[in-house]
């Protein structure tokens, strides 16, 4: 069975990669869907994040599949012949968001169902926009994100 883990993951952050690999014991392959919003700004163009995302799972092979997609997610999750959303929740404040989201793209496509797994207590303190922040200014993200993740961070804020 396959699964979609959407989000726009700028970026990916331990809390990503811990909720992936559970997913992964659940499901055969987990498609990770990076969303290209040009509406949105986002420190890491749409290409590096999902760069920064198949390095990590390159181990992974293709039980991690990531790919970028614009539009409904819905629609996304059709054609990836999926019918599961997997989305991480971390703590009370998070819900008011996720359920509108599950019930819009329940409305949207029935046949699709949304799966929450809560965070693992190490992460679920964890953004990305708080990394971001942090990174700008300097601080350490090490225990926040990948090593390889943390390297393009310092780099893309050298400048
Ligand atoms: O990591 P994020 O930014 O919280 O992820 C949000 C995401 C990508 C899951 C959500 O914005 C999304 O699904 N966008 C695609 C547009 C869409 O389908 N909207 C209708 C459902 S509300």
């Amino acid at each position: 069975m396959k699964a979609v883990f959407p989000g726009s993951f700028d970026p990916i952050t331990n809390g990503h990669t811990d909720i992936v690999r559970r997913a992964l014991s659940i499901f055969d392959t987990v498609v990770i869907g990076v969303l290209e919003n040009p509406e949105k700004e986002t420190i890491f163009s749409t290409a590096e994040r999902v760069e920064l995302i198949k390095q990590e799972f390159e181990a992974e092979g293709d039980k991690v599949v990531t790919a970028s997609f614009s539009g409904l997610l819905v629609d996304f999750v059709k054609n990836q012949d999926a019918q599961v959303i997997i989305r991480g929740l971390r703590a009370i404040s998070d819900y008011d968001y996720e359920a509108q989201l599950a019930l819009m793209n329940k409305t949207l496509a029935k046949n699709i169902e949304t799966l929450f797994l809560i965070t693992s207590e190490s992460s679920s303190y964890i953004s990305s926009s708080l990394v971001r922040q942090v990174a700008k200014f300097g601080g350490a993200v090490s225990e926040l994100v990948p090593a390889h993740v943390e390297k393009a961070l310092k780099e893309k804020f050298k400048r």
